[in-house]
């Protein structure tokens, strides 16, 4: 089949990707010249596994290219996804205005039959907007028939979840179109992975609830995590309790300092916000989005109970990214924590092991240090905030020597507490009894 993907971010290409090696036909699109040239050479630039393999392998068969002309790749296609940001405004609403843009741009072009599929996430009823758009166009109105297929991808781990994921979801009015594409996931997606059918909308909030679903349940274990701190119980031990019920599972029940990354947080905020035009309240989702911004005054409130007046202390973040097996740093709650360090007159400098920056540079007011034991010369604290395992693996001997005090805030709990007091350090995990 020849297929168009309009937006080449790490969706776009996991689509693009996986279906070229399925020896489809595949044109991505994106409107970033210097991303278009940089995967035309074959690199995503992107630090997700398996894109650059794929891409190079793809492109050497022809059987993949990348181009800014939206309009030359939608010609003649089968299939066209389009799979732009829908980043959050200020107040919370999702902007699509890149989606606009990309259904602007192609509408002229369609002269064939064709499926247009929005991966993108985009507010319940967006499709049907959408609709009525393709339908001011009597030649594409006929032409085009639209789906929704909501992603449920994760950051460092796209290509995987794209080829084997644990369900995929079709919203659509026309049968055929959803026969059309339940018969090109069964062509890569394992028989016993689910292919469910139904309306748009209820294909469009299937994605918002999942994903404030997650949100809730990190938000639930973190505040399980404070509470722990306070009533003198370890969370582990509350995890593993909970992770062994069947009804519960042990997924997205890490405490930690707060979710971050591009999706997690916008889409309860877009959840919040979309409730709120139908006159209705996501009250859950409103409390979720509460206590994971209360995570990083969390993180302030244990410094200063241990040093006092923050102003003037030095303080070293290990981790910058949202999560581990990323360089992604948006919604990061290292950057929150970092932000409020700073409010307080406080001096943060941070290593990150993918962060790309060149040492001894600001990320705003964060001076970034290239390893971690130059970062912590002469702290007072050492914060970690992204759970990347090599931070276990660190010569704490060493760093015992190079701080001013001996104090690590472990907001992942990934260091060993026996390990890490033996040097001397003040150990605070999340969750957990305090050990000095
Ligand atoms: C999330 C969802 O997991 C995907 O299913 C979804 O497709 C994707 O958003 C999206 O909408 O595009 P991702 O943003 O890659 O994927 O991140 P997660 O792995 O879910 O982690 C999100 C944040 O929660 C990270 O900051 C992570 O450190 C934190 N987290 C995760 C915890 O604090 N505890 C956990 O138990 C799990």
């Amino acid at each position: 089949m020849k297929i168009c993907v309009i937006g080449s971010g790490f969706v776009g290409l996991a689509v693009g990707c996986v279906l070229a090696d399925c020896s489809h036909e595949v044109a991505c699109t994106d409107v970033d010249h210097q991303r278009v040239t940089g995967l035309q050479g074959g690199t995503a630039a992107l630090s997700e596994p398996d894109f650059d393999d794929l891409i190079q392998r793809n492109v050497a068969t022809g059987h993949l290219l990348f181009t800014t002309d939206s309009r030359e790749a939608a010609a003649g296609a089968d299939i066209i996804f389009i799979a732009v940001g829908t980043p959050a405004t200020l107040s919370g609403e999702a902007d699509l205005s890149q989606l606009w843009t990309a259904i602007d741009q192609l509408l002229p072009t369609i002269n064939h039959d064709c499926l247009l599929v929005i991966k993108s996430t985009v507010p319940v009823g967006t499709a049907s907007a959408v609709r009525k758009r393709l339908d001011q166009s009597p030649s594409a109105s006929k032409l085009i028939s639209l789906i929704s297929n909501p992603e449920f991808l994760r950051v460092g781990a796209a290509v995987t979840d794209f080829k084997h994921p644990q369900r995929v979801v079709l919203g659509s009015t026309s049968e055929a179109a959803l026969q059309k594409m339940e018969a090109l996931y069964r062509s890569f997606v394992e028989p016993s992975i689910p292919i469910y059918k139904m309306g748009h909308e209820s294909a469009e909030l299937s994605k918002y609830a999942a994903n404030s679903m997650l949100a809730l349940r990190i938000s639930f274990i973190n505040e399980i995590a404070e509470l722990s701190e306070s009533l003198g119980a370890n969370i582990h031990d509350v995890v593993s309790v909970l992770s062994s019920d069947n009804r519960i599972g042990p997924h997205h029940l890490k405490p930690g300092p707060g979710f971050g990354g591009s999706c997690l947080l916008k889409d309860v905020q877009s959840l919040v916000s979309q409730a709120g035009e139908h006159g209705r309240q996501f009250g859950i989702g409103e409390e979720t989005l509460k206590v994971n911004e209360r995570q990083s005054d969390n993180v302030i409130t244990k410094l200063s109970d241990a040093l006092g007046t923050l102003s003037g202390k030095r303080i070293c973040l290990f981790g910058l990214t949202f999560k581990a097996g990323t360089d992604d740093t948006r919604e990061s709650p290292s950057i929150r924590i970092a932000d409020k360090l700073l409010a307080t007159g406080a001096t943060v400098t941070a290593y990150d092991p993918a962060y790309r920056g060149e040492a001894g540079i600001r990320i705003g007011s964060v001076i970034y240090a290239d390893d971690p034991y130059t970062g912590c010369e002469n702290v007072d604290a050492i914060v970690i905030t992204t759970d990347w395992p090599e931070f276990a693996e660190l010569d704490y001997a060493e760093i015992a020597q190079r701080v001013t005090n001996k104090l690590i805030i472990d907001t992942r709990n990934i260091l060993d507490p026996t390990r890490i007091t033996e040097h001397g350090f003040h150990y605070v995990g999340k969750g957990l009894p305090h050990i000095t």
